[in-house]
């Protein structure tokens, strides 16, 4: 069975992660003209929040 985590990274978006790869950006500082992924916009917004592991299903 795979381990999926969801990871908050430093001032970005939080990542989507299957047996430590990341499948998916999502946008989680609300600049995103991609919704719901990430389009690299938190950097010329200065969006800035900690790192943090939101979830670990295995
Ligand atoms: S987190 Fe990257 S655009 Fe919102």
């Amino acid at each position: 069975m795979p381990t999926v985590e969801i990871v908050a990274s430093q001032n970005g978006p939080n990542l989507l992660k299957v047996d430590g790869k990341v499948v998916a950006a999502l946008c989680r500082c609300g600049h995103s003209k991609h919704k719901p992924n990430c389009d690299g916009s938190h950097r010329t917004a200065a969006f800035t929040s900690p790192e943090a592991v939101v979830e670990v299903l295995k």
